[in-house]
């Protein structure tokens, strides 16, 4: 990706790539739309991709490959044990992290398992800058309990610092006193991040969260599902790292871990997962575990092909283009929601554009899942699907009671090099248009809740008949338009 001034001065996204296959799609009518929402229950993760015009649920498992990754799908050694696929891509991650040590697993919540099986014991704590909810799960499930680090900055929705998903070291001293490093399971960084707006983490950070662990003997976690867009961030906004090239930058980063996981259905643009480590005793006690969970250690529930796309998406990650392909469309949409005042994360981070559903919907109650709610009406309104990342993805408290979201979100990923800027635009039109009519949103409440990652399966009605009212009010504005 890059950026281009037009004769106006306007700066607009440039792909730096041609589309030579294409997927067709359709964009039913809002009497449509408001059916399949219904019938999904209110809930994004429901619909079906037929009735989806723009999928931004996620980018995971569905960035768009290189033609270099196809070519290598060709190429696969199809063996259960001592395939040359799964050497060739243990090569590329030993090169690109300087790590002896791979472990394949089938995505990256598979990682998690096996890294809090073999590490949280019950009654310890993982200290994490913020908590991703399958981590969250698999910490609990293994009997352990998460503290959030995060600088101060990273809760704001609105800010100007550059890397808010930065520990804040103070915080994580005060963890480690309070709680004694003895109840420390490991210190778990994930750069960029997911649940607060795909926002960066520094080198400098990093550095200085590894000297403290490295002081206190603490296991030092690196998720680096995100990593991609983090590295943009850190070549863009960090002094000194504007020259330096991508790959020494990985390898700084990875040189103050002593684990490193991913999902290899972000990081790579394929569909799998792993984990690496230098040390030789811990990865002796995962790999117990790897024959169990996903399968014998040179597949890892990964297929040959997926192995052979994913080394190539990894050594692609080396090329800023690459890279730069999802931030700058991040930014670009936010720019457009700037322009009609619709509340979104700031600065614009990796991943996707994040709304503020919380003053997008501030007449919505939290106890009436506004993010929810604005996931739901966007697609009425557009046919674009995007995720709630607010108190649905939360998980209820011990007692029961409902754990409200620090931030109420809705997230528009954007999967690499999957849409156009027509449809950035096209998304910011109609969200500009539910803004302008966002007293007709009501709540949510739920019908079925899951006890395990509710907002997976969950299934909500709306507070009153809201639903209608906004397609009816959409087809009045928008006459026989789509
Ligand atoms: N860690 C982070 C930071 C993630 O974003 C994800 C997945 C995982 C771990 C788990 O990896 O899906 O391969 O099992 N995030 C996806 C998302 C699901 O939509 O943001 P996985």
């Amino acid at each position: 990706m890059s950026t281009v001034k037009f004769m106006s001065g306007e700066t607009i996204p440039l792909e730096m790539h041609r589309v030579r296959m294409v997927q067709k799609v359709n964009l039913i009518p809002v009497e449509e739309r408001l059916q399949a929402m219904e019938d999904a229950g209110f809930n994004t993760f429901l619909l079906k991709n037929r009735d989806v015009f723009l999928d931004m649920l996620t980018d995971s498992g569905v960035n768009a490959m290189s033609e270099n990754q196809y070519a290598a799908m060709l190429n696969a050694d199809d063996s259960y044990a001592g395939s040359e696929t799964f050497y060739r891509l243990e090569r590329v991650l030993q090169g690109m992290f300087h790590m002896p040590h791979f472990l394949p697993a089938h995505q990256g919540r598979a990682c998690e398992n096996i890294l809090c099986q073999t590490l949280v014991k019950p009654g310890s704590t993982v200290l994490t800058n913020y908590h991703f909810t399958t981590t969250l799960e698999h910490i609990m499930r293994n009997g352990g309990e998460v503290v959030e680090v995060i600088s101060d900055e990273g809760l704001k929705i609105s800010s100007d610092a550059p890397f808010k998903g930065d520990i804040d070291i103070k915080k994580l001293t005060e963890a480690i006193s309070r709680i004694g490093k003895e109840n420390i399971s490991f210190v778990r960084i994930e750069a960029g991040t997911n649940l607060v707006g795909g926002q960066p983490v520094s080198v400098k950070n990093v550095r200085d969260v590894s000297r403290i662990c490295k002081e206190h003997g603490i296991i030092l976690i690196y998720d680096a599902s995100l990593m991609a867009d983090n590295l943009y961030f850190i070549k863009t906004r960090e002094v000194g790292f504007e020259n330096t090239p991508i790959k020494d930058i990985i390898y700084e980063l990875a040189s103050h871990m002593d684990i490193i996981y991913f999902s290899g259905r972000k990081l790579g643009a394929a569909r799998g997962g792993g984990i690496l480590t230098g040390d030789h005793a811990l990865f002796v006690k995962m790999r117990e575990l790897v024959p169990l969970f996903e399968g014998f250690l040179t597949y890892g529930g990964m297929s040959v092909r997926e192995m052979e796309a994913m080394a190539v998406g990894l050594q692609e990650t080396f090329d800023f283009q690459v890279i730069s392909q999802t931030p700058i469309f991040v930014e670009a949409m936010c720019g457009e929601l700037a322009k009609v005042g619709v509340p979104h994360v700031t600065p614009p981070g990796g991943l996707g554009a994040h709304l503020d559903a919380g003053a997008f919907c501030a007449h919505i109650p939290q106890t009436h899942f506004p993010a929810g709610a604005l996931a739901a009406a966007l697609f009425i309104a557009s046919g674009v699907r995007g995720m709630e990342r607010g108190t649905l993805s939360e998980k209820r408290l011990a007692d029961g009671t409902q754990k409200f979201a620090e931030m109420e979100l809705v997230r528009l990923a954007f999967p690499k090099r999957v849409y156009t800027f027509s449809q950035v635009k096209y998304t910011a039109d109609r969200l500009a248009w539910l803004y302008q009519n966002r007293k007709l949103i009501g709540g949510l409440e739920f019908v079925e809740e899951p006890k395990v990652l509710r907002f997976f399966f969950g299934r909500l009605k709306p507070v009153g008949n809201w639903p209608e009212r906004l397609a009816k009010k959409f087809r009045e504005d928008f006459g026989e338009s789509l």
